[in-house]
């Protein structure tokens, strides 16, 4: 069974993805961390993260254990993914391993922006799990000031309406709900809400 749950950024999409894995046993792939890693070794690299070769040139020469879960979930790190995200080489560069991982006997669950679209236009099940900016917003600055870091709100707010724009108006991939996703808005719920409502379009996928 291949899952696919897409959203944009503090959706709740990977702590639901996460759940679901966890709780039905199936293999899991953060796809989002893959894009992190790109744009992370662009600019160690000494590139920039919006130039199409020196991305496309990291996206090829990716190891993605050479990062550690802190080094990708900086906010550097995900700035950087949403501009390497916007470029075809890269998008090429990592279509392969997510498919390939995809392919598993044991099935997958899948989080990013174009898994139901792109990646893997035959899931299972699709879910598409929303939020309102504002409450993405303030779960992007709970979960900063939990890690210890110093927040400036305003920025943060800033930062994630311009990643919105971004990945919501690239020409290739652009993050947007498959036509048979199940549209998921996780604004009032917390993430055991969350789990019970997708749970049980996932079971009313496997009964057809
Ligand atoms: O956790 P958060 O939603 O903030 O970010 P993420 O899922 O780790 O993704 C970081 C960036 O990678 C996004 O803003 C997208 O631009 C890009 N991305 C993508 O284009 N396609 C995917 N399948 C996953 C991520």
């Amino acid at each position: 069974m291949i899952i696919a749950i897409d959203g944009p950024a503090a959706s709740g999409k990977g702590t639901l993805a996460r759940k679901i894995a966890k709780d039905m046993g199936i293999p899991y792939l953060d796809t989002g961390s893959l894009y992190r890693a790109v744009g992370l070794l662009t600019i160690r690299r000494g590139g920039s993260p919006a130039e199409p070769s020196d991305a496309t040139a990291a996206a090829n020469a990716l190891n993605i254990n050479d990062f550690t879960p802190d080094d990708l979930r900086s906010e550097e790190a995900g700035n950087a993914a949403s501009k390497v995200a916007a470029i075809p080489g890269v998008r090429a560069a990592l279509l392969a391993y997510q498919r390939t991982f995809a392919a598993q006997p044991g099935g997958a669950v899948m989080d990013g922006r174009d898994i139901g679209t792109v990646v893997c236009p035959d899931a299972s099940a699709k879910i598409f799990v929303t939020a309102s900016l504002e409450v993405r917003v303030q779960r992007r600055i709970k979960e900063l000031r939990e890690k210890g870091e110093s927040v400036n709100e305003q920025r943060v707010w800033d930062d994630m309406a311009a990643r919105d724009a971004r990945d919501s108006d690239r020409s290739v991939a652009p993050l947007k709900p498959a036509d048979d996703a199940f549209l998921l808005d996780t604004s009032a719920m917390n993430a055991d809400e969350a789990l019970a409502s997708a749970k049980a379009f996932i079971v009313s996928k496997q009964k057809t």
